[in-house]
C-alpha cells in the first residue's frame, strides 16, 4: 500500500470518527446564548395605581431574569391572537408572574392560554419552549392544565415558610442541580415568600386526574390547616410552577412584609432564575433586529418608583 493510500485511509477514518463523535454530541440541543423571555402583563388591579397605566409588570420579575443572563420583552395585553403567535416564534420562554387578576376572564388569562397552547404544540413537535408560573402564574397553570378552577382559600398572605420537599424533589428537573446546602436551607429556613389567598390543596390535586398525570409535586406547604402544592413541574414538558415568590427575596423591600433577605434566600432566587434561563437556552427561536422594532425589549421602557404606594418597589406600566 502506497503512503498516499494510507493517508487517504487515515483521513477517511478520522472524518468517520469526527462525524460519529459530533453526532454523539449533537443529541444535546445547541445552546442559545441570547435567550429572550416574555413576561405577561396584566390589568392594573390596584385602584390607586390606575393613573399610571391600565396594565403592568412588576420590575422584580424582570430583574431576576436579567440577573440570570436573559433579556426580557413585555407581553402586553389586548393584542390580537396573530401578534401573540408572532411573538411566540421569536422568544425562548414565557413567565407568568404573580398578581391579582381573574384566572378565567382577564386578558392575562387569555394571553397565558394562547402561549400555553402554543408551547404544548411546539414541545410536542420537538420545538423546546419552557413556561414558568409564579403565584398567580402557578394558579393559572393549574387552570390551563385542568380546565377548572380547583383552588381554595388559605391563610397564606405575607408569610415566609420553609418548603416541605416531596421524595421526588431531589431528583427533579428544578432541584437536582441545587447545591445541597442551599437545598437544606430551603427545606429548613423560612425563605419561600407566600403572598396568596388561593391555593391548590393536595386533596384537589390528587383528586384531579389531569393535574396528577401532568405535574410532579416537588414541595407542599400548610397554613396550619390545609396542605397545598407549593412547587411543581410537568413530567413531559418544560413547565414549572411555584406558588411562592423567589423574585421578592432580592428585589422587594417593603418593611412591613415578611420577606427574607438573607444570603441563602437571595441564592435561592438566583438559582431558580438560573434554572429557568437554562431552560430558555434550549429554545432555538431567534429574536432578530426586525422583531425588535415591532416587539421592543423591556430596555425601551422606564420602570416607575412605586415603593411608597404598593407592594412593589418598581413597576412597568403600559
Ligand atoms: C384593553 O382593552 C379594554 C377593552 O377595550 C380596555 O378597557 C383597556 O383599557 C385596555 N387595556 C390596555 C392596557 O390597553
Ligand atoms: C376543591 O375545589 C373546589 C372547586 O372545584 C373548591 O370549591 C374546594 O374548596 C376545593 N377543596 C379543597 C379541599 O381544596
Ligand atoms: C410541613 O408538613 C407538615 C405535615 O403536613 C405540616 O405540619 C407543616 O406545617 C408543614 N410545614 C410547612 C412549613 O408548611
Ligand atoms: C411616592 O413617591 C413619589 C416619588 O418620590 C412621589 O412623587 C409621591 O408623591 C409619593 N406618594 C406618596 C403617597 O407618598
Amino acid at each position: 500500500m502506497g503512503s498516499g493510500r494510507v493517508l487517504m485511509l487515515l483521513a477517511a477514518l478520522l472524518s468517520f470518527t469526527r462525524s460519529w463523535s459530533s453526532s454523539v454530541y449533537s443529541t444535546d440541543p445547541p445552546t442559545n446564548n441570547r435567550p429572550v423571555i416574555g413576561i405577561v402583563a396584566q390589568e392594573t388591579h390596584f385602584e390607586n395605581l390606575l393613573p399610571n397605566g391600565r396594565s403592568y409588570i412588576a420590575a422584580s420579575y424582570v430583574k431576576t431574569l436579567e440577573s440570570a443572563g436573559a433579556r426580557v420583552i413585555p407581553i402586553r395585553i389586548n393584542l390580537s391572537n396573530e401578534e401573540y403567535v408572532k411573538i411566540f416564534s421569536v422568544i425562548n420562554g414565557i413567565l407568568l408572574p404573580g398578581g391579582g387578576v381573574d384566572l378565567k376572564t382577564s386578558e392575562y388569562a387569555r394571553v397565558s392560554k394562547i402561549f400555553y397552547d402554543l408551547a404544548i404544540a411546539a414541545n410536542d413537535r420537538g420545538d423546546y419552549f419552557p413556561i414558568w408560573g409564579t403565584c398567580l402564574g402557578f394558579e393559572q397553570l393549574t387552570v390551563l392544565t385542568s380546565g377548572e378552577l380547583l383552588l381554595t382559600l388559605t391563610n397564606t398572605e405575607d408569610i415566609s415558610l420553609p418548603l416541605n420537599f416531596t421524595e421526588s424533589a431531589l431528583n427533579s428537573k428544578i432541584f437536582q442541580k441545587m447545591p445541597l446546602p442551599l437545598y437544606k436551607s430551603l427545606a429548613t429556613l423560612p425563605i419561600s415568600a407566600n403572598f396568596h389567598h388561593w391555593s391548590l390543596s393536595m386533596q384537589n390535586f390528587t383528586a384531579n386526574e389531569k393535574l396528577r398525570k401532568f405535574y410532579n409535586v416537588l414541595s407542599t406547604n400548610s397554613d396550619g390547616i390545609l396542605e397545598f402544592v407549593s412547587t411543581m413541574e410537568a413530567y413531559e414538558y418544560p413547565i414549572y410552577g411555584v406558588q411562592w415568590h423567589p423574585e421578592k427575596n432580592p428585589f422587594e423591600w417593603r418593611k412591613t412584609s415578611d420577606i427574607s433577605h438573607t444570603a441563602e434566600a437571595v441564592d435561592v432566587a438566583f438559582y431558580m432564575a438560573r434554572f429557568f434561563v437554562s431552560e430558555a437556552r434550549k429554545s432555538q427561536h431567534q429574536y432578530s433586529e426586525e422583531v425588535e422594532i415591532a416587539y421592543p425589549l423591556i430596555y425601551n421602557y422606564c420602570p416607575t418608583y412605586t415603593g411608597n404606594i404598593s407592594v412593589f418597589e418598581q413597576m412597568y406600566f403600559f
